[in-house]
């Protein structure tokens, strides 16, 4: 069984049974509730997974890449970006729509509907398309929404998961209520909310997620340290 670790944010680090270590929008320096610093992941970093292009995910990003072999998976123009300008050659670049079988399990890039800009030093040229990832670990399928806007397109994904980690802090993404509404389209066995309580203007009740969620699916509430066994 994987296991799943919270940092805070959208940050989720994943441990599989052969001891792979994953790790999605490292966001940890300037992040006020994130549990750890780069520095925890610089003692050995298998995989690292971006959802977009935004500073509260790219975060610690290539700090962590330039003290670790890990191999960063993203979409197309953040992977250019990458090896373009931060010089990371380590990299492999998917895209909405496309899964691919790495040695640790199957990762597929959904869509998302969000804004598309590559923060960083030199990014002007390059802009994506936001994606949800749906990685699949040790038989478990787990989907992180990445930044996304309540979209039908999600109950394509109704049967493919049973881990959802979906944004409710609204504002930039989805609100609480219409996260329950994607989970309602989803039907996972179990819903975790991110996203939300980082700064005041994503300050969001997860109670309201829950409520809106009602007996959909099992909701499990994780603060920045917090693991769930998958
Ligand atoms: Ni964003
Ligand atoms: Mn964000």
């Amino acid at each position: 069984m994987a296991r799943l670790i919270f940092h805070g944010h959208s940050c989720f680090e994943f441990l599989t049974d052969d001891d792979t270590r994953i790790l999605i929008d490292p966001f940890l320096t300037g992040n006020p509730v994130a549990d750890v610093g780069p520095e925890f992941f610089k003692d050995g970093l298998d995989y690292l997974l971006l959802t977009h292009g935004h500073g509260d995910h790219i975060g610690d990003t290539w700090d962590i890449l330039d003290a670790t072999d890990a191999q960063l998976i993203a979409t197309y123009e953040i992977v250019s970006y990458a090896s373009d300008v931060k010089g990371v050659e380590n990299a492999h670049p998917m895209h909405i729509g496309g899964g691919f079988d790495f040695p640790f399990g199957r990762v597929k890039f959904t869509i998302a509907h969000h804004g598309g800009k590559v923060d960083g030093k030199g990014a002007e040229g390059y802009t994506t398309t936001p994606a949800g990832i749906v990685l699949t670990l040790d038989g478990t399928r787990v989907y992180h929404a990445g930044d996304t806007a309540l979209t039908k397109d999600m109950e394509l994904l109704r049967g493919e998961v049973d881990v959802a980690i979906v944004p409710i802090g609204d504002n930039f993404t989805m609100g609480p209520e219409d996260a329950g509404r994607a989970i309602e389209m989803i039907q996972p066995k179990i819903a975790i909310p991110m996203h939300c309580g980082t700064w005041e203007m994503i300050a969001v009740d997860p109670a309201r997620f829950v409520h809106a969620v009602g007996a959909a699916a099992e909701v499990e509430i994780l603060e920045p340290g917090g693991e769930l066994e998958l």
